[in-house]
């Protein structure tokens, strides 16, 4: 098992230099952050830290380019001092930190070394750290240097935020039920794992958005120019699953740029499936609506094109039940924010791909790296 923030006196913090890996990997756009979800989740962290006295470097990765970090520097600058390096490692600016100061160093991944798990990056990281935390539950599935490499070398504990993703998660290995799952999104591949795991637990699990493509092209249905996620084995075992629920209608786009609601064996070979369908939704909705606890990862249309419509209908059914819900995904999450239902929903995971390899393998490499 791995050991948690809180098996840390205030007193074993007190002038201790803190290495937090944290996941400021947001939405950016003309230098301004537009989404501080995932930013603000963790600042309870970093205060905590601060008033213990310890010495803080934050540590993240932003995206798979070499995009600065300055922008979130500023945005936690609103909340909480921050100094910003423009250096991945610092050594200098760790030496001169004081009791309860702030540190964001250089998006990581401008250090090739970060990617490739790297055993040099990791030492000059830690150099000059006491206690290494892992606060980013949400990159714990990528066994990067920062991740994985890291608490090799240093005393590590996870934070509060990771504890809570890993408790709030965890429930789904025994939900009560009715349990409903939906998933949505464009990757058949990544949801695949969840959909195995969940099978034997969920009473329904129902999918939507184009991720059903592929499954919809095995059993010989035309797809039109949708996005289809190829090269996938394993799915006739899927289709067999009686508790999984492929769409029963869809919206399409026509070639004049019109919206029809149309069934599997309707699509044209010129459309595209932008929606789940006015029946699809109305099932998926009653289903939740009786359910007792609730998962949802994926928008179900075309979300980036302005294909909500399902997605607001589900978001709104997660929301107005009794059900435990338990939302994540990047694209989700923004959906809620949209229709400013965040509050409603029991827990709005800050994770995404690693809420995915969660649920599928029950760990992830991260958390492996803790491990005793
Ligand atoms: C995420 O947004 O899911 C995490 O920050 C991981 O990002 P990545 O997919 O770029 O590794």
């Amino acid at each position: 098992m791995f050991k948690k923030i809180t098996d840390l006196k205030q007193d074993d913090l007190y002038e201790k230099t803190v290495l937090m890996r944290v996941d400021f990997n947001v939405p950016i756009k003309n230098n301004q952050v537009q989404d501080g979800f995932r930013i603000k989740q963790v600042l309870p962290t970093v205060e905590y830290l601060v008033e213990a006295g310890a010495k803080v470097i934050l540590i993240s990765h932003l995206g798979a380019s070499k995009a600065t970090l300055k922008p979130v520097a500023d945005w936690l600058n609103q909340f909480i001092p921050v100094k910003f390096s423009t250096k991945v490692v610092d050594t200098e600016a760790v030496k001169n930190l004081t009791a309860g100061e702030v540190l964001l160093l250089e998006n990581l991944r401008q250090n090739s070394g970060e990617e490739t798990n790297d055993e040099v990056l990791a030492k000059d990281l830690a150099k000059g750290a006491d206690i290494y935390i892992n606060e980013a539950f949400s990159v714990s599935h990528r066994p990067h240097s920062s991740v994985v490499r890291v608490p090799m070398i240093l005393p590590s504990y996870v934070g509060f935020l990771f504890m809570k993703e890993y408790e709030e998660l965890s429930r789904v290995f025994s939900a009560s039920k009715p349990f409903v799952v939906v998933l949505g999104g464009a990757k058949f591949s990544t949801k695949m794992p969840v959909v195995e795991s969940l099978a034997p637990l969920a009473d329904d699990i129902f999918l939507g958005g184009a991720l059903v493509h592929i499954l919809w092209r095995k059993m010989g249905y035309e797809v039109g120019q949708s996005l289809v996620d190829e090269g996938i084995k394993g799915l006739d075992e899927i289709l067999k699953l009686k508790n999984v629920h492929l769409p029963q209608d869809v919206v399409v786009t026509g070639v004049n740029n019109e919206r029809l609601n149309k069934l599997p064996e309707q699509v044209g070979m010129q459309e595209v499936i932008s929606d789940a369908g006015k029946q699809s939704v109305d099932k998926i909705v009653e289903a939740i609506s009786g359910a007792q606890f609730v998962l949802w990862n994926g928008p179900l249309g075309l979300v980036e094109k302005g294909f909500t419509d399902s997605s607001r209908q589900i978001a709104e059914a997660v929301a107005s039940s009794e059900a435990y819900s338990i939302v994540g995904g990047g694209d989700t999450v923004a959906v809620l924010n949209d229709l400013n239902l965040i509050d409603d929903i029991d827990f709005v995971s800050t994770a995404g791909g690693a809420m995915l390899e969660f649920i599928a393998a029950g760990t992830l490499v991260g958390l492996e790296a803790l491990s005793d």
